[in-house]
């Protein structure tokens, strides 16, 4: 039997910032953000997106009512969790109208969270072929203003229904993976933003990229030749490529420059989305899948997922036939033109705006935010999520415009 990706789908905040503009603000050379580290623009997320909103937007219009029936376990792949104790799965699993006998449940390692849960629902499909299983990887990257992971920010997420007889790619094959307990990046609880040794995880990434590729070789026999491609997480669109440089030699000239050229294919989103944490690997397939309309049915495409702290897995899928007829691309493209650019000064006051961190009651002002899935504030410690499409009663909307 086959487990894979059947579907996929993604969602970015509708506001952005041009890294142009920002390098320019803070007295940087423009080209140091958009080649030195390869970013384009920064998605921004108002006040009333947060990872569950982003996640719920992000699977919303994948779904259909087949599988808001079938799916029977929600994993949320996520470093930005709203809650301590509760899962972000268990409100993304009511806003979506999942069938109620389902597991929900909240995965965190840095920005491997979102593989680990691929890597559950893979065993739960094969003791329950019938069952769907979503997975969610859902983040906000926050480093603060003026700081050197200023220009690697970014939000959004990916949702992908993993399933048996998948229709866009099947995993294959073993995968390697390491764990090592290192201090490159990580979030304490009291900060609402990340701790960061910028180069030392820079270093560990590649490291980490070294080593599971020698032991996937070790396992599979296979060479940088059997891949058409290798995805990467992507902090940033350069630290794929510094990865991919560093074993690039072991191939002829031809694979090279195959390799280099789809790379350059699947960081097209991400460059223009920013980092999306446990969801940026998957936005860099789906780059690859939507970007390159001539990418062949049968293709085999490596994977590389990083979660600082830290744990690295190389594993591989195989794009199934008429792949491309399951795609969500003029969605997605549709969601990119109809973004909003803001000016840094905004994207300062947007960023300096936070929720109440005192336990009191707030109302947000959800007209401005054209997602279907917004929080609407906060209600004796509760967050209030509205589902626009669904919860028409609530959404008052239009009606008091
Ligand atoms: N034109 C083109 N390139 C330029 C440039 C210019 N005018 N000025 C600088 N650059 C290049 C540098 O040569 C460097 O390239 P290299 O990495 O290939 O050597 C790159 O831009 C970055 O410059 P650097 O001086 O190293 O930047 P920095 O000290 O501001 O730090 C990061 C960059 C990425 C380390 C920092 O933004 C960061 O900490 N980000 C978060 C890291 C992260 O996401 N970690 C998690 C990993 S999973």
């Amino acid at each position: 039997m086959e487990i894979g990706i059947d579907k996929i789908g993604f969602y970015a905040p509708h506001l952005f910032l041009d890294m142009n503009k920002l390098a320019v603000e803070r007295n940087v050379e423009p080209a140091k953000f958009t080649i030195g580290i390869g970013q384009e623009k920064m998605a921004v997320p108002p006040i009333t997106q947060d990872s569950v909103t982003l996640a719920a937007n992000a699977a919303l219009n994948i779904l259909d009512e087949e599988d808001q029936e079938k799916i029977d376990v929600v994993l949320f792949g996520t470093e930005t969790g709203i809650d301590h104790s509760k899962s972000g799965a268990v409100y993304v699993h009511r806003l979506l109208g999942i069938n109620p006998n389902a597991r929900a449940v909240e995965v965190k390692q840095a920005c491997y969270g979102a593989t680990a849960a691929i890597q559950m629902a893979k065993g739960h499909i094969a003791l329950n072929p019938e069952s769907r299983v979503l997975v969610l990887g859902s983040d906000i990257a926050r480093y603060g203003l003026n700081t050197g992971g200023e220009a690697t920010q970014g939000a959004g997420a990916v949702a992908m229904i993993i399933s048996a007889e998948p229709r866009v790619m099947a995993f294959e094959g073993p995968s390697a993976y390491l764990t090592d307990d290192i201090m490159d990046f990580w979030r304490p609880v009291y900060s609402d933003k990340a701790m960061v040794d910028g180069k030392f995880s820079n270093e560990q990434y590649i490291s980490f990229f070294s080593k599971v590729w020698e032991q996937y070789k070790k396992k599979t026999d296979l060479t940088l030749a059997d891949f058409e491609a290798i995805c990467f997480h992507l902090p940033y669109t350069k630290m794929g490529k510094k990865a991919l440089r560093a074993v690039i030699d072991e191939t002829s000239e031809a694979v090279q420059e195959r390799l280099m050229e789809n790379y350059q294919v699947s960081t097209q989103y991400n460059r223009n989305v920013g980092n999306i944490y446990t969801g940026s690997l998957y936005l860099s397939l789906l780059s690859l899948l939507e970007e390159k309309a001539e990418l062949a049915e049968g293709s085999l495409v490596g994977l590389f997922s990083y979660g600082s702290g830290a744990v690295g897995e190389f594993f591989a899928g195989r794009l199934q036939p008429n792949y491309r007829k399951h795609l969500f691309t003029e969605q997605h493209q549709e969601l990119f033109v109809s973004r909003k650019e803001i000016s840094v000064e905004e994207y300062e006051e947007i960023f300096e705006e936070t929720l109440p961190s005192d336990g009191r009651s707030i109302e947000l002002d959800i007209h401005e935010d054209p997602a279907a899935i917004c929080l609407s504030g906060i209600k004796e410690h509760s967050r209030q999520y509205i589902n626009k499409q669904r919860d028409v009663s609530t959404w008052k909307g239009e009606e008091s415009r």
